[in-house]
């Protein structure tokens, strides 16, 4: 079994649940499922539930296989103890770890390997009090960011930490069972930069947090945790639609797509 994915690039791609929908994909999609996925869907009630559910399956399926020669329909999944989907450990594949996230617009989901990974993308739009939110959740700093802006601004400046405090509390594992304010970021400057105030955490060095928004409405967090303190890393971002076409599927481009690198010496400006 040959991997198709360095160590030093991750991959990062949206999918639109509504082109989905409106392409008449979801019935595919139902296909590529095995038995512990169906039954979860049919627990889902909620119409747009099962939708985002078998979109952000496909996603996944269909971009691992990209990367592995196997079917999308082949791959079988675990769980950690804190619900993160992740290769089972006797899967040869099981270097590779992958994150998702979903919004009612978009799904994005994140490849790498050798590394932990943790992406979360959350819409500008929905009403949320901030203010409150910032003071319950964030480290004093984070704070401090959030009600040194102007009233306007703080939802901005609350996505845009809070996107990252779920994308490393993703990465690491463990959801929001981990106190947000063990860790906190610097969103002042051009990258943001982690400070991490509990010692299990390691390194900060070893990490890299990068952050972008989605217009017109959403903001993206990707965070990495190499396992080791140098190298850059190179992000591609595309926007595209899972096919079934062929026996790897297909990740059909939707417009153009991005990439972008991560060095240490940003992480330390
Ligand atoms: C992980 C978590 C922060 C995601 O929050 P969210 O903003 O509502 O959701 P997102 O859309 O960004 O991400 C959801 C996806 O993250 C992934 N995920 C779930 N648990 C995860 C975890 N612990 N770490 C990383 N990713 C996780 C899943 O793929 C999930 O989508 P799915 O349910 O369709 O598979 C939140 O669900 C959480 O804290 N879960 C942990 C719950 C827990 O501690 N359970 C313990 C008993 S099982």
């Amino acid at each position: 079994m040959t991997i198709c994915l360095r160590q030093d690039n991750i991959h990062v791609c949206y999918v639109s649940i509504e082109d989905c929908v409106k392409q008449g994909l979801l019935p595919g999609y139902m296909g590529l499922l095995d038995d512990g996925e169906r039954e979860r869907l049919d627990r889902l009630a909620e119409h747009r539930a099962r939708t985002e559910f078998l979109v952000t399956r496909a996603l996944c399926r269909v971009m691992l296989s990209q990367f592995v020669d196997r079917p999308p329909s082949a791959w079988r999944f675990d769980v950690n103890a804190y619900g993160k989907p992740c290769l089972p450990d006797d899967d040869p594949a099981s270097s590779i770890d992958f994150n998702l996230s979903n919004t009612k617009e978009l799904v994005v989901c994140a490849i790498g390997t050798s590394c932990h990974l943790g992406i979360d993308i959350e819409p500008y739009t929905q009403a949320r009090p901030v203010e409150a939110m910032a003071k319950r959740f964030f480290a004093s700093a984070e704070v401090d960011q959030v009600m040194r802006a102007a009233p306007a601004d703080r939802m901005a400046r609350f996505i845009e930490i809070w996107t990252l405090k779920e994308a490393f509390i993703k990465a690491w594992g463990t959801g929001m069972s981990l106190p947000l304010d063990t860790f906190s970021f610097d969103t002042t400057g051009f990258r943001p930069v982690p400070y991490f105030h509990d010692a299990r955490f390691g390194d900060p060095a070893h990490w890299r947090f990068h952050a972008w928004d989605n217009p017109p409405a959403h903001r993206t967090a990707l965070a990495i945790d190499m396992g080791r303190p140098s190298g850059s890393l190179r992000v591609d971002l595309r926007h595209a639609i899972p096919r079934l076409w062929g026996p790897a599927g297909q990740l059909d481009v939707q417009g153009p797509g991005g990439c972008f690198t991560l060095d240490e010496s940003d992480e330390t400006e």
